[in-house]
């Protein structure tokens, strides 16, 4: 008995140290330069949490078999694990995140299935005996059902943003009629059934929740367009923390509860931060996106365009004072970073005052530039947002666009009815000189004809950005 005491205490205690780990990697990973300590403080919470999980399955069980099973467990899902994060590419990230969520929600809906199974299927052993004395069966049960709805709804919407953000079916949003009132009537059903299955805990009620969460969480996300898709998968992240939350309740653990806690709620807010740099409204992003609709398409006739070659752009530049870079997706995908962070150094040796302009939601995740910024070493304090740097743009003499297309696009700010209307953009067109780093004049994420590249000031130097960057070091 004491020594039970004291594994469970010890338990408690490494729970304790985890939860406050990882806080710490939450706080560290929201500045550039605390975000590689974060990182070290959530790997040493998460290490430290497994270990106090499988001391606890171990002395639980003297029986080998729970003992072999989740060794076995852990090092197959640490091996995928491991070879996927090694050979993902960065602009995969958001992909494998979604896939990675739906797992979270599977794991919960499995968890919510066991508990019915343990407790209220057969009212036997002692688990079941316990809630029926204490009176508190009616939570169990509430616990098993919230657990499945929120874990069911993450799974397949997780598994649609991963089709949709790998391209295997299309980005745009499916309109159903009448959607709104499919999601709304598929929540009150829920909160019916939930009643019922408190009331008289039944198979079927479990199995009829279970199969509307699964397609309430596919039309969720399927109704949401590519250009939301960063905010479904923050808020997916959201959901998956929130399952955890409730498998927690479900297994008594409290690690699971504060770990689903800290990143339900960090990623409702991520999401929300999202929206805001987007003009998106929260709600209706969440709700699977309420009133959007189709925009028009765009056949306005903005004239010709102007081509540069990377010569122009070096004597351009070899002019200028003041140069700001504005990168984008295309940067990630040519992997221009260290070229860029060349073009830099170089820059600044000669006087010149460099400094990059970062969209909040430029590239596929958040984060994404000043990820690969930071890997090629440019340095922070030249790395601003959109908000400290969009007043600047004004007194510049060259702005490079680097891959950025619907970030950088004028009409999301002059024309109302423009599909990206109202998300405030970096407003590079009121530089000198805005250079346009792109292969061609196809558009961007959101499929959103550019203006940008037909103004008076701008010019287009055509081809992958990262050789088009070379040729511009060369000229130099
Ligand atoms: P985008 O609007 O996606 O445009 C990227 C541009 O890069 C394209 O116009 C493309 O033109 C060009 N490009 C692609 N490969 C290139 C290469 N090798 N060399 C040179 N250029 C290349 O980029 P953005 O301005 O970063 O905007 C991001 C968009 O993604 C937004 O609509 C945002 O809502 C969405 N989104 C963001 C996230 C997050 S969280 N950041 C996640 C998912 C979606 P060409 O094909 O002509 O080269």
């Amino acid at each position: 008995m004491r020594h039970m005491f004291t594994t469970e205490s010890a338990a408690t205690a490494a729970y304790v140290v985890a939860a406050l780990l990882f806080i710490l990697a939450l706080a560290g990973l929201s500045r550039h330069e605390t975000a590689r300590v974060g990182n070290a403080f959530g790997i040493l919470g998460m290490a430290i949490a497994l270990l106090a999980v499988v001391a606890e399955v171990i002395h639980d069980r003297i029986d080998p078999l729970p003992a072999a099973l989740l060794a076995a467990a852990v090092v197959v899902g640490g091996a995928i694990g491991l070879w996927r994060a090694k050979v993902v590419e960065m602009t995969g990230m958001p992909e494998l995140i979604a896939l990675l969520h739906s797992f979270v929600g599977l794991a919960a809906v499995l968890v919510g299935w066991n508990g019915y199974l343990h407790v209220e299927h057969h009212l036997q052993g002692p688990a079941a005996e316990t809630l029926v004395a204490e009176d508190l069966l009616g939570i169990h049960s509430t616990e098993v059902f919230i657990g499945v709805f929120i874990g069911a709804v993450t799974f397949t919407g997780s598994i649609v943003a991963f089709l949709k953000l790998s391209a295997r079916i299309k980005s745009s949003p499916l309109l159903l009629p009448a959607k709104n009132l499919l999601n709304i009537g598929a929540l009150l059903a829920f909160v019916a059934l939930t009643v019922w299955f408190v009331l008289a805990p039944a198979v079927w009620l479990l199995v009829v929740v279970t199969s509307l969460a699964l397609l309430l969480g596919w039309h969720l996300v399927a109704s949401i367009g590519g250009g939301d898709m960063p905010v479904v998968v923050s808020m997916l992240n959201s959901y998956s923390g929130w399952a955890a939350a409730a498998s927690g309740f479900l297994l008594d653990n409290d690690l699971l509860i504060i770990t689903g806690a800290l990143v339900g709620s960090s990623g409702a807010y991520l999401s929300y931060i999202m929206c805001t740099a987007m003009n998106r409204s929260f709600i209706s992003v969440i709700a699977g996106g309420f009133g959007v609709e189709a925009g028009p398409s765009d056949d306005t006739d903005y004239g010709e365009h102007r081509e540069i070659s990377a010569e122009g752009v070096a004597e351009l530049l070899s002019e200028a004072d003041s140069v700001i870079i504005t990168p984008g997706y295309g940067m990630a995908v040519a992997q221009a970073q260290h070229g860029v962070a060349e073009l830099t150094r170089k820059l600044r040796a000669r006087g010149v005052h460099v400094r990059f302009g970062i969209h909040p939601v430029a590239g596929r995740l958040p984060g994404h530039m000043n990820v690969l910024l930071a890997e090629a070493k440019v340095p922070y304090d030249i790395v601003l947002e959109m908000d400290e740097i969009n007043d600047d743009f004004g007194g510049t003499a060259v702005v490079l666009v680097i891959g950025a297309n619907d970030t950088v696009n004028p009409a999301a700010s002059e024309d109302p009815s423009s599909p990206i209307a109202g998300m405030p953009v970096l407003t590079v067109w009121k530089a000198d000189h805005v250079i346009v780093f792109k292969r061609s004049m196809a558009s961007g994420y959101a499929g959103v004809q550019n203006p940008l590249f037909f103004r008076d000031n701008s010019a287009m130097l055509f081809g992958d950005a990262k050789d088009r960057v070379e040729d511009i070091l060369h000229a130099l």
